[in-house]
């Protein structure tokens, strides 16, 4: 089965063919950063007529490159949630209306289940069950993954995302959006044990996160500093520091507590290279393995979109001929194979 994923929840345009049997045909991808760059963050009616521009010729240039045309593909599959729901309503109303035109089935696909399935289309594959950490601008989440489709919630953010915090501290530091990467960069100029960041909710059991408290941490630094440049890149390295350790904490917390030893870590922050440097030496201590994505497919991509599609138009699954955006959607909610 051949399916045509169309991802538009946030600031990137993704559009991607994954064929059942043969893996992933070919990927375009549109990122909008530039336009959302002098506002410092995403403009939310901005990003969805830049998705409107921009969604029809990437799916031109996808078939394009991959030499296929419209009628090769058997299903569609769009992000319908959750996101903004201007930007998730241009994906699904064109993948909504070809799937009606070419009378194949289209599914609405949970963003978050396409980033926990990302590491799938890598060559070493997780096998279920596994414990995923979702670290995104969105979300910050640990779940017990039994199958596709079985997700229980073990740990959830209570305030800020993780990567929602790196880009409001990046911000604060005098960063340009997106502040993630940008914090991580100056990151590695700042010296260790100059500043020490507390480790949010690490003293008391659970699996639950708080990051803004960390933003305000780092704040106080900055305004207590001499604002310098040296200053600026030490409080980047203690805030990824604290950021980092506090997620290893949750993490082997999670693999101890369920017996658990394959660890999934994606979304945008498991790009992060001190993050997969610590994860990496957990899996080694705790006897477990780490699996990520590819760095493109960490952030936002089409890709994630066609193969969690792929996987529930395989299965039967498939939507009535309504174009669905659900800006707030539970993971938990899902439906499993
Ligand atoms: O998954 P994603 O592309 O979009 C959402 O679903 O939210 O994640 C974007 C988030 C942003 O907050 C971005 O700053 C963060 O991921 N991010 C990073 C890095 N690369 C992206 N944060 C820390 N270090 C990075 N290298
Ligand atoms: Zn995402």
């Amino acid at each position: 089965m051949r399916v045509l994923g169309i991802e538009s929840s946030c600031d990137e345009t993704g559009v991607a063919i994954y064929d059942s049997d043969a893996g992933l045909l070919g990927h375009v991808l549109y990122s909008q950063i530039k336009l959302h760059a002098e506002y410092g963050g995403v403009v939310p009616e901005l990003a969805s007529r830049d998705h409107i521009r921009k969604t029809i010729p990437l799916i031109n240039k996808l078939f394009d490159q991959t030499g296929l045309e419209l009628t090769d593909i058997d299903g569609i599959a769009y992000t319908a949630g959750p996101g903004l729901v201007g930007a998730l309503l241009v994906g699904a109303s064109i993948g909504r209306s070809l799937a009606w035109t070419l009378a194949r089935p289209a599914i609405p696909v949970h963003h978050m289940e396409g980033h926990l399935l990302a590491p799938m289309l890598e060559a070493d594959p997780p096998s279920f069950p596994f414990i995923a950490l979702l670290v995104s601008g969105g979300h910050s989440m640990l779940i017990q993954v039994d199958a596709v489709g079985q997700y229980r919630l073990l740990g959830d953010s209570v305030d800020d995302a993780v990567g929602e915090a790196f880009d409001k501290t990046a911000k604060m530091l005098g960063l340009p959006y997106p502040g993630g990467p940008e914090l991580a960069r100056l990151a590695e100029q700042g010296r260790a044990d100059i500043y020490k960041f507390p480790r949010p909710m690490t003293d008391r059991p659970g699996l639950d996160f708080s990051f803004s408290g960390l933003k305000t941490y780092a704040l106080n630094t900055w305004n207590a500093s001499d604002k310098g440049a040296q200053a600026r890149a030490d409080i980047a390295h203690a805030f990824q520091e604290a950021v980092v350790d506090t997620l290893a904490i949750k993490c082997r917390r999670a693999l101890q507590q369920t017996g658990l030893h394959r660890l999934v870590v994606s979304g945008g922050v498991s790009a992060n290279t001190r993050l997969r440097q610590r994860l990496d030496k957990l899996a080694a201590d705790q006897q477990a393995k780490v699996y990520y994505p590819r760095l493109e497919f960490c952030t936002d991509n089409g890709a994630m979109i066609a193969y969690a599609g792929c996987l529930r138009l395989q299965a039967g699954q498939y939507a009535s001929a309504t174009i669905e955006a659900r800006p707030r959607w539970q993971l938990q909610d899902l439906d499993a194979l």
